[in-house]
């Protein structure tokens, strides 16, 4: 009983301190960073902050903390960054819990084409792509992406041609990887790369799960057991007793005593057949 008490409060907790849901639709248009709001219960504030690709430091929008609106006039880091490259996130928060930020990535202004963003696993990082671009939509299968890609502050000299999303695997955990994507047309790189985003390849969270697991079984059978003994040493009696049947059969459980109609069934009257009571079978009858 502890237990199941214990499991609720926590369930109960920790459903009423869920996180907001991150902000949806980020895109920057001409200096003008917009997405779409949540649509839970208990309007969020929003924040936005921004960060040069060299430095990899976030900075607050000074005029976007902790707003409710969903737009964030981004005019102010048009002196950050190089190249006009400049990456901006948005974070949605609500009593003392923040949503994970979604990033957007801005040139002079604009999102920056090809418009991608980073998803980082354990040992491979995917670039997500689209294959609607206004390219891709004048030249079908002729236009593709070409992701650059290699560790950061090293050059990008490895490259992926794809239609759309696509995987490096096989990299280094624990080691940061950058990324530039330019429009292909028949293999020809078309336009200037875009911005370099970087992130950090995570380490394995296998061996931590396992080591979750095994306490949670170890904890689970400790209480367990002693329990279990418990009743087996000390309860067989009382369990016992609770699965005896009861000495008090019902009354109807046992026949009625013969009435007139059952008795005339078993005397041979002369409407019925007329059978005969083996009381005996002897060899020399089997015989015949
Ligand atoms: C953004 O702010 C700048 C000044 O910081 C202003 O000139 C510009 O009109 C603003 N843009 C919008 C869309 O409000
Ligand atoms: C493709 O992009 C256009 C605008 O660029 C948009 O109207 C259309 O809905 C998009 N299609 C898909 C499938 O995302």
């Amino acid at each position: 009983m502890p237990f199941s008490v214990l499991f609720m409060l926590v369930f109960v907790q920790a459903l009423s301190a869920s996180p907001p849901a991150p902000p949806q639709n980020i895109h920057v248009s001409n200096w003008l960073l917009t997405w779409t709001p949540s649509t839970e219960e208990g309007d969020p504030t929003y924040t936005v902050q921004y960060s040069s690709f060299s430095s990899g430091v976030w900075t607050n929008v000074p005029s976007c903390v902790h707003m409710s609106s969903n737009s964030c006039n981004v005019t102010s880091t048009k002196a950050e960054g190089e190249h006009g490259c400049v990456m901006l996130r948005v974070q949605a928060e609500r009593g003392g819990r923040t949503s994970t930020s979604v990033k957007a990535c801005s040139r002079h202004g604009d999102s920056c084409t090809p418009d991608f963003s980073l998803t980082p696993r354990s040992g491979s990082l995917t670039v997500n792509l689209s294959s609607n671009h206004s390219l891709a939509l004048e030249y079908a299968a002729h236009a593709k992406h070409r992701v650059y890609y290699g560790k950061e502050g090293e050059p990008l000299l490895k490259y992926k041609d794809a239609v759309a999303s696509v995987t490096i695997s096989e990299l280094q955990e624990g080691q940061r990887y950058c990324v530039q994507v330019q429009y292909l047309y028949f293999r020809n790189p078309v336009g200037l790369a875009t911005c370099t985003q970087c992130e950090l390849i995570p380490e394995s969270k296998k061996e931590g799960q396992t080591v979750i697991i095994a306490v949670v079984l170890i904890v689970v059978l400790v209480c367990l057991i002693p329990g279990v003994a418990y009743f087996l040493i000390f309860k067989t009696e009382r369990i016992k007793q609770c699965l005896q049947p009861s000495y008090n059969l019902p009354e109807n459980f046992l026949p009625e005593p013969f009435s007139e109609h059952h008795l005339s069934i078993y005397s041979s009257s002369p409407t019925e057949e007329c059978w005969d009571v083996i009381s005996s079978i002897s060899c020399q009858e089997l015989s015949n």
